[in-house]
């Protein structure tokens, strides 16, 4: 993928060194897919949804300001606390403003899916990194459902125009790959569509907007599809009310933390109310193959979301192989999962990682460049990662960003142990996904100047 990168000026670098135990007891934010959903569906939604654990990062932030400008009334009532007067399915007004998603792929395409069944014209946005990401496997099944979307880029890129279907026609979809995203975008048009909307996927994305549409009093139903798929059925033009959401904190940031606390010796941190859906655990499974040791506790759920408390002890990891069909599963936890592999003996192979081309970044590349920068042997093979562990990293490099959150916060889990300090070259994107990364990770003892 290729995008203009920040000038060198604006750029916010930082570099992590070896670090004493880590300790301590932290929650991270709220979960970054839960919250784009909170508000969009309470937007959807008649009456007051009142949300508390959003997260706060700018990715969320920019859909709530989105739903702002298709009619909903949003509003901050405390700390990561939000409340939504929505407008009804199909409810949405023309915004006066294009929409700007900033770095969010899953902001921009689920309100690319609200908006398609409603009878408006919007003007989709992002930055330089979102701008280079493909839309047309959004756009495809939108337009069978009655949307147009006119892109002066190729490949149906930002920044385009949305013009919602004024009589959406439910489709029966199969996803063309393992994406959430698209089959949100499908759910939430077909809520204004009348009769069955139906997604069919190969394999099992994760269900948020499964669960949380039933929440808010809509009528679905998932049944098993094949070995690792689903069928999901959405009844049309339900009326979705107003709901409370607790948001759980993210899996996919309490990764960070839990490689960190793994690959530093003599490490005991303590992650409360992680979310725990089995859709969204792939690293979990992954690390404790490796030989991690993470032990749960208070166990208890919301919403049909199931949460738990995790205790992570540094630990002496072993190279395993992830098989393709947990991709999934851990599809954001695969730039963290390279640094604990590169900690651990032996050869870690991870399968079918073709989606981490469109990321942020394509992730398959830069990850193999944030080890190799910093002495880790890193193959890309097809569409597999190959890392050879040998129990410790060299470090000494500097990581390019490439507008990545995700990159920054690996690259600087991975200085925590290395030999020699590991610097990244910007900073700033972590501030889409998890504000608080930084004060959090030195609370714990992490060393970063
Ligand atoms: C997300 C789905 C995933 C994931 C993204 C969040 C979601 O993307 O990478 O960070 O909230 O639906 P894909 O659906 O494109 O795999």
């Amino acid at each position: 993928m290729t995008h203009s990168d920040r000038p060198t000026a604006q750029k916010t670098p930082l570099e992590a060194r070896s670090s004493g135990p880590l300790t301590g007891k932290v929650r991270v934010p709220g979960d970054k897919s839960i919250s784009h959903r909170a508000l969009i569906l309470g937007a959807l939604a008649v009456g007051q949804t009142r949300i508390s654990g959003l997260l706060e990062g700018e990715d969320v932030l920019n859909t709530a300001q989105s739903m702002r400008a298709l009619g909903a009334k949003v509003e901050r009532t405390g700390d990561f606390a939000w409340s939504v007067h929505g407008v009804g399915v199909a409810g949405f007004a023309t915004p006066q403003v294009p929409l700007d998603f900033g770095n969010s792929g899953t902001g921009c395409r689920l309100v690319m899916g609200a908006v398609a069944g409603c009878p408006i014209t919007a003007v989709f946005d992002g930055d330089a990194s979102l701008r280079s990401r493909p839309m047309r496997r959004i756009l495809d099944p939108l337009e069978l459902m009655g949307a147009k979307a006119s892109a002066s880029a190729e490949g149906g890129r930002l920044p385009l125009t949305l013009n919602g279907a004024r009589d959406p026609l439910p489709i029966v979809y199969r996803t063309p790959v393992a994406s959430a995203q698209i089959k949100s975008a499908v759910l939430l048009a077909g809520l204004a569509a009348p009769g069955i909307t139906t997604v069919i996927e190969a394999e099992a994305s994760r269900d948020h907007t499964e669960l949380m549409l039933k929440h808010f009093g809509a009528e679905i139903v998932s049944d098993k599809e094949g070995a690792h798929g689903r069928k999901i059925s959405l009844t049309g033009q339900p009326e979705l009310h107003g709901a409370d959401v607790v948001v759980p904190a993210d899996p996919s940031s309490a990764a960070f933390p839990i490689v960190a606390a793994l690959i530093v010796e003599g490490s005991d941190v303590i992650l409360t109310d992680v979310m725990t859906n089995p859709l969204r655990t792939g690293l979990f499974t992954t690390l404790r193959e490796m030989g991690a040791s993470i032990e749960e506790s208070h166990v208890r759920g919301d919403a049909g979301e199931p949460m738990a408390q995790l205790r992570v002890r540094g630990s002496n990891l072993r190279g395993v192989e992830v098989p393709p069909e947990r991709a999934p599963s851990m599809i954001d936890e695969y730039l963290v999962l390279a640094i604990a592999a590169s900690y651990a003996e032996g050869t870690t192979i991870m399968r079918g990682l073709q989606e981490l081309r469109v990321k942020e970044s394509d992730r398959l590349e830069a990850t193999a460049a944030m080890l190799r920068v910093n002495g880790v042997k890193a193959e890309i093979s097809g569409n597999d990662l190959i890392v050879e562990g040998k129990g410790h990293v060299d470090g000494g490099g500097t990581v390019a960003t490439h507008m990545d959150h995700r990159i920054a916060m690996s690259a600087l889990v991975m200085g925590l142990a290395s030999d020699k300090p590991v610097k990244v070259d910007d900073t700033a994107f972590i501030a889409t996904s998890f504000p608080d990364f930084i004060p959090m990770m030195r609370g714990l003892g992490a060393e970063f100047s």
